[in-house]
């Protein structure tokens, strides 16, 4: 039972049942990736995305945000399309889709034979009202770094060009070295390239721990409260704890809960102050050389 919030801990359950007891309006940002269909058994637990996401609507905080990271299974030749939707539910429910961005992997897993090779997931970010925190990752290396900005034209709907004062602010400044990142994320995937804890591949569908720190740091800020409902390997409990936030983990499975997630916090620092996070987080080597990690160096 979750009631009164206490940080910074594990529950073992369906994720439901948990957040029925958790108060309204506590939760800053969801950070989360729920079963992809049938992909994975997960030992038979099943979840119903229409219950989850009422409850997430309940215990998020107005301007909170929830990132939703989906992909299709393949049923009868036909890509399911629950990804999409799952996204139109939470828009039923009344969050806004803030945005959709994409989780690209730098290989596949499985060769394709009868189309292109599948190498990216959604990233659907919702917000309960209008997000209250938004800190850009500004690393991506900005091709006219030091030129002289020019005013931009905005096109009308008739097709005519007026001047935008939104930019004109901007004319004759330098461009920056760095400019805010776009919303496709590249990420190596796979055996210890998401993460260094092999621990952690003791659970079948990790994510990256940098992408799990990526979304933390842009949509919540230092002392938030960060909650995956999903927690698997405790990914984003990991990096919401590296980057001093709270955080609450769910999980039905008690052995990827007490196997793996309390031992993996365990080793870094959990549940006394935190440690420095880990500096060699793995990207693709391209991302790496593009965008290079401002946050974590
Ligand atoms: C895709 S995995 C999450 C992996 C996680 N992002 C990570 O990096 O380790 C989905 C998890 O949801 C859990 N799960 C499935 N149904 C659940 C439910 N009803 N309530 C809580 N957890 C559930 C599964 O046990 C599984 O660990």
């Amino acid at each position: 039972m979750v009631s009164r919030i206490k940080t910074n801990v594990f529950y073992t359950g369906d994720n439901v049942k948990l957040m029925k007891t958790m108060p309204l309006d506590c939760v800053d940002m969801v950070c989360t990736s729920p079963p992809y269909g049938a992909i994975r058994e997960y030992k038979g637990y099943s979840f119903n995305y229409k219950e989850t996401i009422y409850q997430l609507s309940r215990v998020l905080k107005s301007g909170g945000i929830v990132v939703w990271i989906v992909g299709d299974e393949t049923v009868d030749g036909s890509e399911s399309g629950e990804s999409f939707k799952q996204a139109l539910w939470f828009m039923k429910m009344g969050f806004y889709l803030h945005d959709t961005m994409i989780y690209l992997k730098d290989g596949f897993r499985f060769p394709e034979t009868v189309r292109y090779h599948q190498v990216f997931e959604y990233m659907f970010v919702f917000s309960k009202d209008k997000p209250k925190t938004f800190n850009p990752i500004k690393d991506r290396r900005c091709a006219y770094a030091g030129s002289l900005a020019a005013a931009r034209n905005h096109r009308n709907k008739d097709g005519t060009l007026t001047g935008n004062s939104a930019y004109k602010k901007q004319n004759n400044k330098r461009r920056s070295d760095y400019g805010t990142r776009y919303n496709v994320w590249e990420y190596s995937t796979g055996g210890c390239h998401s993460s260094q804890d092999k621990i952690a591949f003791d659970h079948p569908a990790i994510f990256p721990e940098q992408l799990a720190h990526d979304h933390i740091v842009s949509w919540s800020n230092h002392g938030d409260l960060v909650l995956d409902p999903f927690v698997g390997s405790g990914t984003v409990a990991k990096m919401a704890w590296l980057s001093g936030r709270q955080f609450i983990g769910m999980d039905v499975s008690k052995e990827y809960i007490d196997g793996i997630c309390v031992p993996r916090l365990k080793m870094c620092g959990w549940p006394k102050a935190p440690h420095q996070p880990p500096k060699d987080l793995c990207r693709s080597k391209k991302v790496e050389k593009d965008y290079p990690l401002k946050i974590f160096r």
